[in-house]
């Protein structure tokens, strides 16, 4: 059965919509909801463009009750009928009560070659260390934040005078390379990581 996947994202969502252009065909998932957080994230335009029904719940109103705003997340997926969820830059932490719901059936793009470099401003950290690559990795979600499984990492070189934006907009571009790939193993139960380097 082809895995209905709910992707969220909170920014523009370019991770986003390469994993919608690559659910064609006979791929063993489907896009069926993409989920934000914010309201004038350019992910939901690109949800239009792809005819992908789009569910916005703004986290603000919540004032920081977690579980009160990811209640109202599994309530809003409930008809969809969403077999995986894949997190593709959404900025929200999320509780062990909703990562143990779905666990085994979450995964997470990260800016960094994990366990390296959790949490935020992974490209200045890594240029700061002064290391010689840097990257990215998708792992199955866990309660820990960026952590759980590696399923794929993509190592670029850091080079001399890069800058973080510079070294992310490199990342990116294999970021939307691994995570399709990784995406189209995993909804046939295939868990083999994918460790490339460029
Ligand atoms: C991506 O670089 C993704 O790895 C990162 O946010 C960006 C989203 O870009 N995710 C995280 O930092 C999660 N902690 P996009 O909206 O263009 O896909």
């Amino acid at each position: 059965m082809t895995k209905r996947v709910a992707i969220f994202a909170s920014g523009g969502g370019s991770n986003a919509v390469k994993l919608m252009e690559s659910m064609q065909g006979d791929h063993p998932a489907m896009p069926a909801l993409i989920v934000t957080n914010q309201p004038n994230a350019g992910v939901i335009q690109q949800a239009e463009r792809f005819g992908v029904a789009c569910e916005v719940i703004d986290h603000k109103p919540y004032a920081g009750d977690r579980a009160a705003f990811e209640t109202e997340i599994q309530n809003r997926l409930i008809p969809y009928q969403i077999d995986m969820i894949c997190l593709a830059g959404f900025m929200r932490v999320l509780t062990a009560g909703f990562t143990d719901h779905w666990s085994g059936r979450m995964l997470n793009i990260h800016p960094s070659l994990l366990p390296k470099y959790k949490g935020l401003n992974t490209h200045a950290r890594a240029i700061e260390a002064g290391d010689k690559r840097a990257g990215c990795t998708v792992h199955e979600v866990t309660a820990e934040l960026d952590d759980g499984p590696i399923l794929g990492q993509i190592s670029v070189p850091i080079l001399s005078g890069d800058a973080p934006a510079k070294l992310a907009a490199r990342v990116l571009v294999q970021e939307h390379q691994l995570y399709p790939a990784v995406l189209k193993r995993f909804a046939t139960g295939d868990k083999t990581p994918i460790m490339r380097k460029t």
